[in-house]
């Protein structure tokens, strides 16, 4: 019956995920450095607004594309963040960046086409693009490259199938961002580009970027999971232009409707007046970000790269013979702590181990001295 999607893994994160689980509800104390999300509360503001909303009128359906005060809200932040003129029509708000993403390769990519990814890169981009039924074509990103996206290598992978190029700077699970130059050359490709900008407010050393600085041939994907620290809210936009907007958003109406009203209220809210309580949590993330390193290199567990945004670090373990899955499941059965095995990310991520640090400084001091202990990396 389902042979057909034989092809579609699942996320190994949330394996690893449900057996800490298991073993938390058997009495095990886990720490949890597997999961990709802030472990704040949403801001202020945004509980107040959907209190409010909720309490006053009945949560409706809305305009496909999202409330007009949000897009213009978002369309006022790209301005300001990054310089560049789009309108609200341009804009596609989604219950989550996920389906966004989705609607994104289902509009600039016909079944038997391909687009090109990194290697490693975010754990979905894959299964989309092949429930998509096009290919993914993977570009392998290196350590001793600091993660950087070589150029050359995507010329060569250009074909008549090409559609897009999919990319996510800064990156999960690296934690980098691609250069200025990167981003210009990939727009000399004159090929569609769907930048996923999802962790672009997370950059703890020097200005973010979106690619629609360099091209509008773009689809920008962003959200408010990761910075506004909202991701069982289940917020994200999709930005493309004009010419594309009509069938991503008939698209939505058929998949989706619209994102909850309520939620899109609290979205406009929090991007109106939560920046310095997101700021302050991003602070946060930057000294946990420089307590893991210098504990990791106290280790002798340097990464040997920079991660310099997200709230990952990507480690490559000593013992390269064993898979990432394998070991990442003997740490959580004997340390208790539960890590992402590198190998979820794609086969360029096997022989890595991903630590997120959306944890507490306490947690991942704890953490760390039980792995050094365990000497099984
Ligand atoms: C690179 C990347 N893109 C997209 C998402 C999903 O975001 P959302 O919660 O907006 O669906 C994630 C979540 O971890 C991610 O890491």
């Amino acid at each position: 019956m389902t042979a057909h999607l034989k092809d579609i893994s699942s996320f190994l994160a949330m394996e690893v995920l449900a057996r800490a689980q298991e073993l938390e509800a058997n009495g095990r104390d886990i720490i949890h450095l597997e999961v990709g999300e802030p472990d704040f509360q949403a801001p202020s503001e945004a509980l107040e607004t959907v209190i409010n909303s909720l309490s006053k009128k009945p949560a409706r359906y809305t305009h496909t594309q999202g409330i007009l005060p949000l897009r213009e809200e978002i369309a006022k932040k790209y301005k300001e963040d990054y310089g560049v003129n789009i309108n609200p029509g341009q804009i596609l708000v989604s219950s989550g960046s996920s389906l966004a993403l989705y609607i994104a390769i289902r509009i600039l990519a016909p079944a038997g086409s391909e687009i090109i990814v990194t290697d490693p890169c975010y754990a979905c981009y894959e299964n989309m693009i092949r429930l998509s039924g096009a290919e993914p074509i993977r570009i392998p990103l290196k350590l001793e490259e600091g993660f950087e996206l070589d150029m050359g290598k995507v010329r060569a992978s250009i074909t008549k199938r090409t559609k897009a190029i999919l990319i996510n700077s800064p990156m999960n699970p690296t934690g980098t961002v691609f250069s200025k130059n990167t981003l210009r050359e990939l727009a000399e490709l004159e090929i569609p580009v769907i930048s996923d900008e999802i962790y672009a407010d997370l950059n703890y050393v020097s200005r973010p970027h979106s690619f629609m600085e360099f091209s509008d041939n773009c689809a920008a994907l962003n959200g408010f999971s990761k910075f506004y620290s909202m991701t069982g809210w289940r917020l994200g936009y999709l930005i493309v232009p004009e010419a594309w907007i009509g069938t991503a958003a008939k698209l939505h109406q058929n998949l989706m409707i619209s994102a909850n009203e309520f939620v899109q209220e609290a979205g406009l809210k929090v991007l109106q007046e939560s920046r310095e309580t997101c700021e302050a949590m991003k602070d946060e993330f930057d000294r946990r970000r420089k307590f893991l390193l210098g504990k990791l290199k106290e280790f002798d567990l340097d990464p040997q790269y920079q991660p310099n945004s997200a709230f990952y670090v990507f480690l490559r373990y000593r013992d390269q013979k064993r898979s990432s899955l394998e070991l990442a499941m003997e740490i959580l059965e004997k340390t208790g702590v539960a890590l992402t095995p590198g190998v979820d990310f794609g086969p360029g991520g096997e022989g890595f181990l991903r630590f997120s640090y959306a944890n507490s400084q306490e947690n991942l001091e704890r953490a760390l001295k039980r792995i050094k202990e365990s000497g099984l990396i």
